[in-house]
């Protein structure tokens, strides 16, 4: 339905940069935040039709441990997302949850969990 990019001008980024030194990324580069407890990333979306959407992040983590975040929307129903090692930073992948998104705009909230940040990210799918 979307795909919601780092130049996506509903984006706003938090806590980061975009950067363009790993490869694999699509549009114009992907969201690296800073490595801290609380640093996130928010989107503002528009759904014609209320209900339960699919939302994948796609992500590379090269680190060894797992990275995770919190997302909400509209500030409800917070979801922990558990972004796996990918091996390399230019390796990426999907993360898939179920959000329920309102007709009209909503606001993603996606907020690290631990000192370490999120994944980098290269955009979310709707
Ligand atoms: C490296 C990598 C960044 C990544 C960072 C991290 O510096 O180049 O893209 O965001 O590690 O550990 O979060
Ligand atoms: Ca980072």
């Amino acid at each position: 339905l979307f795909e919601l990019d780092e130049d996506s001008q509903s984006m706003c980024v938090l806590n980061g940069s975009v950067d363009l030194d790993h490869d694999g990324y699509t549009g114009s580069g992907f969201i690296n935040v800073d490595n801290e407890l609380g640093a996130s990333v928010v989107w503002h979306i528009n759904v014609t039709q209320a209900g339960v959407y699919e939302l994948d992040t796609r992500f590379a983590n090269g680190g060894t441990v797992a990275r995770s975040g919190l997302l909400s929307v509209n500030e409800k129903g917070e979801q922990l997302v558990t972004l796996e090692p990918t091996s390399s930073w230019s390796v990426w992948s999907n993360e898939g949850i179920k959000v329920a998104l309102e007709a009209g705009e909503n606001i993603i909230t996606f907020k690290s969990n631990s000192a370490e940040g999120l994944a980098n990210i290269d955009k979310l799918i709707i």
